[in-house]
């Protein structure tokens, strides 16, 4: 299968690696990095690969957000829009994958990048990684499930406090929240995932497929639903305008007053 965002590598029979390889872009969600993904993972779902490991390329990013560029003169249905397609194709079908796949955060996981990571089955960051939800410093709000899934890690409490904040949090204190399972040196990322992936390898990969469906039938889905339509309200505001046009001119936004 052909990429022009996506490096697949398999590393053993069952193991394979998907690098999202646009690091100039710091590896941001662009609509077709996402179609790229959804088709690399329905592959893989749909082949003997019984474990997926997904990092960024460089050593900067795992990934920085949906790409701002993209969506900032978005209408507010355009913006509604992204999110329902983005749902569907990668964060929704990730997590309902049943072959496990594991989020290898090298660098900063934010916005999109961030919601990708919790989509995924299993967190592992390295020393360097950074990890939030900074979408209301550009006037908009988590769009990709953030507002949903980090909850469900964290708690509402600490979510509430990332996202109104709009401050990442370093590896160490997402160890401490159990936003990742584990933290290692950045040399290290890629074999701590494999290491991961070779317990997987050793149990039922039906058994797998049901365990997951069983543990994300805990959690409903009007939520998301609220998210598709409120990431589209943002669209509308003067403040969404200042804020994607602030970070292009590299300034701070002058939002508007309530
Ligand atoms: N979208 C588009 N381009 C992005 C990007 C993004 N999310 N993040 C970084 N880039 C681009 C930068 O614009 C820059 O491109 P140019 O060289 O063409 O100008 C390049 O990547 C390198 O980035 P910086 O020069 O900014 O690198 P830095 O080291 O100074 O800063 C950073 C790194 C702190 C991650 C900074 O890039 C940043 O703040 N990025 C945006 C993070 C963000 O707000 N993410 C949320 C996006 S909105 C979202 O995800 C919505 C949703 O839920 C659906």
């Amino acid at each position: 299968m052909k990429f022009k965002y996506l490096l697949v590598k398999d590393i053993s029979d069952y193991i394979r690696l998907i690098t999202i390889n646009r690091p100039k872009q710091l590896n941001a969600l662009n609509a077709a990095v996402i179609e790229e993904l959804h088709r690399a993972l329905e592959e893989a779902e749909n082949t003997p690969v019984r474990a997926i490991i997904i990092m960024g390329s460089g050593e900067k990013a795992f990934v920085a957000g949906a790409d701002i560029k993209e969506f900032m003169h978005f209408t507010p249905e355009q913006g509604q829009a992204l999110s329902e397609k983005g749902h569907k194709l990668l964060f929704d079908y990730l997590e309902q994958m049943h072959t496990p796949v594991i989020a290898a955060i090298n660098g900063y996981a934010l916005g999109g990048g961030l919601e990708l990571a919790l989509a995924c089955h299993i967190r592992i960051a390295s020393e360097n990684a950074r990890l939030g939800l900074p979408e209301v410093s550009l006037g908009v709000i988590p769009g990709y499930g953030g507002t949903q899934r980090l909850a469900q890690h964290i708690g509402k409490g600490r979510a509430m406090e990332m996202i109104l904040t709009a401050q990442p949090v370093d590896a160490r204190k997402a160890l401490e929240y159990g936003l990742v399972g584990s933290v290692v040196p950045p040399e290290l990322l890629l074999d701590k995932a494999v290491e991961t992936a070779e317990k997987i390898l050793k149990n039922s990969p039906a058994a797998i497929g049901l365990a997951i469906e069983a543990v994300n039938a805990a959690y409903g889905k009007d939520g998301f639903k609220t998210e598709n339509r409120l990431f589209g309200q943002a669209f509308a505001t003067e403040d969404f305008k200042e804020g994607t046009q602030a970070f292009i001119e590299r300034r701070k936004p002058k939002f508007s007053g309530k």
